[in-house]
């Protein structure tokens, strides 16, 4: 059978780069900044910050959780996009890395839409639950430690919104996650936290990362 879909090759790729909505001064900087960092394959791409900006858009979103946020590209994607009362929450456990996300986020204006966790995220998602948070956020961006998205997943379910979104990074797997996806059923987690959705519950998304060029 043919296959009817078509391949992401470099060229593709390069093109549709080469067509998307303008980056942002500030991400372009902080993603050129991360880059010469030795993990800096960690950061999404701009494709993907204009995904999460449109989404956070199209859903008229003010409450943003986020487990995972490096130097701070995708919360900024997401800050931008928010209304000035929106808030993200962003987990951490690295404090050298948000430090440059914070410096990055103030020069863009959006800084007091942010408030960072250091700790390890499943502590903050149980403190969050403590605090009478549950279905409070209107979308989680997991992007984070693989070996406990099932936690995260679990934890997202409770405190995003009926109706709102739960979105999952690499879960098919990615060049940037050679050893991790030898070790981890992450395509079977997938296939599980689908079929664990409460049809009233939130909706979830998987995106992979494509490759940097
Ligand atoms: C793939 S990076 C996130 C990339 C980020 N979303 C971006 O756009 O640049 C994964 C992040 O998860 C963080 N992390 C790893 N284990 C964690 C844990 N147990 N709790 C909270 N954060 C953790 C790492 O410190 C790292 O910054």
């Amino acid at each position: 059978m043919a296959d009817k879909f078509t391949h992401m090759d470099t060229r593709l790729y390069c093109y549709l780069l080469a067509h998307q909505p303008p980056e942002h001064d500030e991400l372009k900087m902080l993603r050129l900044r991360t880059q010469t960092m030795p993990d800096g394959r960690m950061q999404i791409s701009p494709e993907q910050g204009h995904l999460l900006a449109l989404l956070v858009a199209a859903m008229a979103a003010r409450r943003i959780l986020e487990v995972g946020t490096f130097t701070g590209y995708s919360t900024l994607a997401i800050a931008q996009a928010l209304p000035p009362e929106g808030r993200i929450i962003a987990c951490d456990i690295n404090d050298e890395w948000t430090a440059i996300a914070c410096e990055h986020w103030k020069r863009a204006g959006v800084a007091d839409r942010i408030d960072v966790r250091i700790a390890p995220a499943v502590e903050t998602l149980g403190l969050l639950e403590a605090e009478g948070r549950t279905s409070h956020f209107d979308l989680a961006f997991i992007d984070a430690d693989k070996t406990s998205y099932d936690t995260y997943y679990e934890g997202a379910l409770r405190l995003v919104r009926p109706g709102g979104l739960i979105i999952l990074t690499t879960c098919f797997g990615a060049a940037a996650w050679p050893i991790q996806m030898k070790t981890i059923p992450t395509q079977s987690l997938y296939e599980n936290s689908i079929r664990r959705l409460q049809p009233t519950s939130a909706l979830i998304v998987s995106f992979c990362r494509l490759p940097a060029v």
